[in-house]
């Protein structure tokens, strides 16, 4: 028996690596703005891994250490808190392994996340509250004796941080040959922390000067909780940048790893994303909107300085997941943003306005 699961495992593992192998690494796109001629911009492009988002690495990586902690068999049903990505890629992988999957997720998750599960022959539990997502999680898999792969606890712990193709390490191999090799910023956003801990870690670890900015929406407590250094704080209002923006300080998040934290109003990511539309030839999700926002607050600041240097961010998903709201004028009517400000803001900005994007938060 135990010889029996060592080889499901062994094999488990192996069909893994054999996708990895098969898999390429996603573009380091330059988006040239000439309101920035001493600055270049630099978008990995995570919406291009098989299951469509940046959480294809951390689902990869979630389910390898399932496995090698011995939590994961033949029979194992995995269950997943998650607020849609990272279950469409665990259920990528689960179909894989042919190991039935049960995502628990905000009922507001988007119609096209969960046709994805339901495509990779997952299943999914809906609660009414972002916060409620853990217990229920915690529930099912206890019920069904299965495997919680809770992501928001080990996220910050399942990546290679040193290398072994981290999404740190890839930036810096694809920017060896730019003009400015070395970044002066990173900028992220969080949902799990997990993307800004391997950040943060790999830069003090290959000892760059690169500094960590971690974009927040609206309703999160990561901005508070870095701000304050306080990790007990909560937000009751669920975020409407579907991935990032938590109710709680998750464990995963590593504020002492981020040099600064940028707030961004939901209605300035959403014309962050029409403007990226413009700009990319392509539509993208919220979260690329909201570190757009950064990034530009960012370059901005440098430009006064006249600084030159490199930014890179992030593509984190693709806009197609989000037709029912994003790109859905009428969602973005109920949720009364003045996209028009916004657009305009951005738009000044790009073209060399000095005013700051963002006003400097009293808090
Ligand atoms: C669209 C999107 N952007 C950003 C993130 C944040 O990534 P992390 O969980 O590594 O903080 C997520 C996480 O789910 C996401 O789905």
């Amino acid at each position: 028996m135990r010889a029996a699961q060592r080889l499901w495992v062994a094999q488990a593992i192996e069909r893994i690596e054999a996708d990895f192998q098969r898999s390429a690494d996603t573009h380091l796109i330059p988006l040239p703005l000439p309101g920035f001629p001493s600055i270049d911009l630099y978008f990995k492009d995570e919406s291009t891994h098989p299951s469509g988002s940046l959480k294809h690495r951390l689902a990869r990586s979630l389910l390898l250490f399932g496995l090698c902690n011995g939590d994961i068999h033949a029979d194992t049903t995995l269950v997943e808190a998650s607020s849609g990505n990272t279950a469409v890629s665990e259920a990528y992988f689960a179909r894989l392994l042919g190991l039935p999957f049960v995502a628990v997720m905000p009922r507001t998750t988007s119609p096209e996340k969960v046709r994805a599960i339901h495509f990779y022959g997952g299943s999914c539990h809906f609660v009414e509250s972002p916060a409620q997502v853990y217990a229920d999680a915690t529930r099912i898999a206890s019920e069904r004796k299965g495997h919680y792969l809770d992501q928001f606890s080990n996220a910050e712990r399942v990546t290679d941080w040193r290398s072994n193709n981290n999404i740190a390490e890839a930036i810096f191999q694809q920017m060896q040959r730019e003009p400015h090799p070395l970044p002066r910023w990173l900028v992220c956003s969080a949902g799990t922390g997990g993307t800004s801990a391997t950040l943060g870690r790999y830069l003090r670890y290959r000892r760059h000067d690169t500094e960590l900015c971690v974009a927040d929406p609206e309703h999160s407590v990561f901005y508070a909780c870095w701000q304050q250094q306080r990790r007990t704080l909560t937000c009751t209002e669920p975020s409407r940048i579907e991935g990032i923006g938590r109710p709680r300080c998750e464990p995963s998040f590593m504020p002492q790893l981020i040099d600064h934290m940028v707030k961004v109003p939901d209605a300035a990511s959403v014309a962050a994303v029409r403007e990226l539309e413009r700009l990319l030839d392509r539509r993208v999700g919220g979260s690329t909107g909201t570190q757009f926002i950064a990034a530009l607050e960012l370059m901005q600041q440098m430009r006064a300085r006249g600084e030159t240097g490199s930014v890179v961010t992030l593509i984190c998903d693709s806009g197609e997941r989000y037709a029912h709201t994003l790109f859905n004028d009428d969602w973005v009517h109920q949720q009364a943003f003045d996209l028009p400000h916004w657009c305009q803001r951005i738009g000044q900005l790009l073209a060399g306005d000095a005013a700051p994007l963002l006003a400097p938060r009293g808090d």
